[in-house]
C-alpha cells in the first residue's frame, strides 16, 4: 500500500505525461487547460486505492483512474456552462476563457476520450468497466437535470435532494472505487461494499460542496463564493433553513430565491445570515459527519485488514477537513 500523497503523486505524474498537443488546437487546448488545473483528483486516487486494497496492482488501475478523472472534468466543463460559473480551481472556466461552443465541444470530446482509456483492458474487465461507466454517466446526467429542475421548484424535499446529489456526484465516487475493485478481480460482495463506501462518502462530499459554496473562503475556495445562492440552488443549507426558520423567514427566503438581481452582494449576505441564524449551517456540518460515518460503517463488513480500513477512514476524514 502507498500513502495518500503517494497516490496523488502517481496521478499527477501520469496526467503530466498525457499528450494533448493535437489539432485542432481550439478543441484540445481547453482540454489540456482544464486537466492541467489539477484539482483534488479525489476520484482517480480512489480508483488506485481500491485496486490496492483488494490486492490488485494499482498500476493496472491507472487507465481507469484517468478515465474517471477525464469524465469528471468533462462534467465540470458542461456544469460550469449550466451554472454560469466564472471560476474553477481559481482560474477562468473554459466557456469564459474561450466561449460557449468551445466548452460544449471540448466537453464532448473529453467524454469520448474517457471511454478510450478503457480500451487497454482485456475483454471481460473492459465489459464490466464500460457497463458500470455507462450506467454511472447516465445517472450523472439524471442528477444534473434534477439539479437544474430544482432551481425553479419551490417544494424540493430532503429525500429528493439526496437522490439528486447521489446521482450528480456520489455515484461517480462509488463507481471510481468499484472500478479499482473490478480490476483487482475481487469478489462481487467486495465490489458492492466498496461502491457503497464511495457512494456515502460522495454524499458527504456534495453536502460539504454546498456548505463551502456559501461559507468557503473566497481567497482559497477556487470557485465563486455564493454561486449556488445566485443560481437559486436548492442545497442542503437552503432546505434545512426552510425547515428550521419562522414563517416570516421562510417567506423571505422563498422571495430571495425567486429574484435575480444584477448585483448579488446583498442577496448572498441576506441568505447566508438566514442559513446561520436558522441553525441550517450547523445542521449541514452534522450531515457531512453523518454520511462520512455511514461510509465508515460499510467497512465493518469488509474482509480487509485494519490497516487498509484505516487508510480509507483517513481519506474520509481528510475530505471532511477540506476547505476547497
Ligand atoms: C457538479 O455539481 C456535478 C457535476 C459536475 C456532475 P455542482 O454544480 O454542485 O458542483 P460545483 O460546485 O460546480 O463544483
Ligand atoms: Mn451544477
Ligand atoms: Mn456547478
Amino acid at each position: 500500500m502507498l500513502t495518500l500523497s503517494d497516490y496523488q503523486e502517481v496521478i499527477k505524474n501520469h496526467f503530466e505525461n498525457i499528450n494533448l498537443d493535437k489539432q485542432p488546437k481550439n478543441l484540445y487546448e481547453p482540454i489540456s487547460y482544464i486537466l492541467s488545473l489539477g484539482g483534488k483528483r479525489i476520484r482517480p486516487v480512489l480508483t488506485l486505492m481500491a485496486a490496492d486494497i483488494f490486492d490488485g496492482n494499482y498500476k493496472e488501475a491507472l487507465s481507469a483512474a484517468v478515465a474517471v478523472e477525464v469524465f469528471h472534468n468533462f462534467s465540470l466543463v458542461h456544469d460550469d456552462i449550466m451554472d454560469d460559473a466564472p471560476l474553477r480551481r481559481g482560474k477562468k472556466t473554459v466557456h469564459e476563457k474561450w466561449d460557449l461552443n468551445t466548452g460544449i465541444l471540448s466537453g464532448d470530446a473529453m467524454l469520448i476520450l474517457a471511454y478510450q482509456y478503457f480500451e487497454v483492458y482485456e475483454p471481460s474487465i473492459f465489459q464490466a468497466l464500460a457497463k458500470l461507466f455507462s450506467k454511472t454517466a447516465l445517472e450523472v446526467c439524471e442528477g444534473q437535470q434534477y439539479d437544474v429542475d430544482f432551481e425553479t421548484k419551490d417544494d424540493v424535499s430532503i429525500p429528493s435532494y439526496l437522490k439528486m446529489i447521489e446521482y450528480k456526484t456520489a455515484v461517480l465516487l462509488g463507481a471510481a472505487m468499484k472500478m479499482g475493485a473490478i480490476i483487482a478481480k475481487t469478489s462481487e460482495e467486495n465490489c458492492n461494499l466498496i461502491y457503497d463506501f464511495g457512494l456515502n462518502l460522495g454524499i458527504a462530499f456534495q453536502i460539504q460542496d454546498d456548505y463551502l459554496d456559501a461559507f468557503g473562503d473566497p481567497e482559497t475556495f477556487g470557485k465563486q463564493v455564493g454561486g449556488d445562492i445566485i443560481e437559486n440552488k436548492k442545497t442542503y443549507l437552503y432546505l434545512k433553513a426552510k425547515e428550521f426558520s419562522s414563517p416570516d423567514q421562510q417567506k423571505q427566503l422563498s422571495h430571495l430565491f425567486s429574484i435575480q438581481p444584477t448585483d448579488n452582494t446583498e442577496k448572498i449576505e441576506a441568505v447566508k445570515s438566514i442559513f446561520d441564524e436558522s441553525g441550517a449551517k450547523e445542521a449541514t456540518k452534522k450531515a457531512i459527519e453523518t454520511y462520512t460515518f455511514k461510509a465508515f460503517e460499510t467497512l465493518e463488513s469488509m474482509s480487509i485488514s485494519e490497516e487498509k480500513k484505516d487508510l480509507l477512514k483517513n481519506f474520509g476524514k481528510m475530505l471532511m477537513g477540506r476547505n476547497v
